[in-house]
């Protein structure tokens, strides 16, 4: 038989994946999993992007501009000059997800066997990215003890070598939730320039930002308009995770034009995806006002329940709709199989996802998961008392 390649033996599983088995069985046992573990909203998607879908009057499915359909990027540009991001839609390129995005941008500015730096916890989709694109992602360790914030300039210094080409930053954060502040990103904003160096924003959770915190782009960063490329997705905008459309949004047209040969490899971004992202940039205000006040009020329960269980600490972060947490738990992989394997209360038990899958120093992250607040607040409720029960039977655990 023929071996499979070298980078498809080396592409990471999803963190989560051997858990699925587990979840599975669980719920063959009768037993309801909290799923605390995913990034899919239980939000409803605006209603003008669903009607948008239910009126469709077309007669062919056809493809569309490889840097996606001109009037969808140009009412895009205005929602994004209407945030103060001064571009108009040539600076955008339309693409599957933002997931593409990632990997085309990588692809586009990073030679294989170069590095880009990164804070961990990351998103750990970030690895599969490098990993396809033969780039090596270079973490700069964050910490819960000050609650994720960005790690000293010194750290981010030692880190770069000849061979580092960018820095990506998630911001608001997935796994962590923290919102850089607007001197944090000036930091980041030297080290690009005295470097000259790219730096991929990843802006996906913008609009979920808690505490009247405001969220400053790094498409506003003056003196490096030519090295930022922001990464876009309506996923999590408009709860509209399986249209799967996202975009590369720059001020480097070299960029952008190479970015644009990836894209016309692939032909074209979704167009029944693009009708309604762009009918979606049509929704009232209050559809994110009303949001925001939701993950607001499931942020705050959750936070304060959980560092209501003894011996578990969780920071209270300002963006995105995840959390990192640490647990009075030998090992927080161990725990997570346990939960769906051995422990159930009233017939329930929880999934979350170990944090270790999102640091890529070994050891990190041992005690500690990422929790995703995407359930409504009674499920939540349940979840967490489900969990705080769990902590006082589990053999494992440790008193920090
Ligand atoms: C930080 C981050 N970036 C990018 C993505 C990709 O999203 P999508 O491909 O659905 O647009 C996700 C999805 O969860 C994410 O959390």
């Amino acid at each position: 038989m023929p071996s499979i390649s070298e980078k498809g033996r080396s592409m990471p599983p999803s963190p989560i994946r051997k858990l699925v088995h587990y979840a599975e069985e669980a719920k063959r046992k009768g037993i309801k999993v909290y799923h605390l573990n995913i990034g899919q909203p239980d939000i409803k998607t605006p209603e003008v992007a669903i009607e948008a879908l239910k009126n469709l009057n077309i007669n062919i499915l056809e493809y569309t501009h490889s840097a996606g359909n001109e009037s969808y990027r140009r009412k895009l540009s205005d929602y994004y000059r209407s945030i103060g991001i001064g571009i108009d839609y040539t600076n955008i390129l339309i693409t599957t997800g933002g997931s593409e995005a990632v990997l085309f941008a990588l692809m586009t500015c990073v030679n294989p066997g170069e590095e880009v730096i990164t804070p961990e916890p990351f998103y750990a989709n970030y690895n599969g990215f490098a990993t396809a694109a033969g780039i090596k992602i270079i973490p700069i360790t964050s910490s819960i003890k000050n609650d994720f914030a960005l790690p000293p300039i010194k750290e981010i210094e030692k880190k770069i070598t000849d061979k580092t080409k960018g820095i990506i930053i998630c911001n608001p954060n997935n796994p962590t939730g923290y919102l850089y502040s607007k001197e944090e990103l000036f930091i980041i904003r030297d080290i690009i320039k005295k470097h000259d160096i790219f730096l991929f924003s990843d802006e996906v959770y913008r609009e979920f930002c808690y505490d009247r915190a405001e969220h400053y782009s790094a498409m506003l960063l003056d003196g490096i308009e030519q090295n930022v490329i922001m990464l876009d997705s309506v996923s999590k905008r408009y709860s509209a995770c399986g249209i799967r459309i996202g975009a590369i949004v720059t001020r480097n047209y070299e960029v952008l034009g190479t970015a644009l040969k990836f894209a016309q490899a692939r032909l074209s971004p979704p167009g029944l995806g693009q009708i309604v992202a762009e009918a979606s940039l049509d929704t009232p205000a209050e559809y994110f006002r009303s949001v925001n006040r939701e993950y607001t009020m499931r942020r705050n329960f959750l936070v304060e329940a959980l560092n209501k269980i003894p011996g578990v600490y969780c920071p209270k972060p300002r963006g995105a709709f995840y959390t990192v947490v640490g647990l009075p738990v030998d090992d927080a992989d161990r725990f997570a199989q346990w939960l769906l394997e051995e422990f159930e209360y009233k017939k329930q038990t929880v999934m979350i996802a170990p944090a270790s899958g999102f640091y890529s120093t070994p050891g990190l992250g041992q005690n500690e998961a990422r929790i995703a607040y995407v359930l409504n607040i009674d499920d939540l409720k349940n979840a967490v008392e489900v969990l705080h029960e769990a902590l006082k039977v589990y053999p494992g655990r440790t008193m920090h």
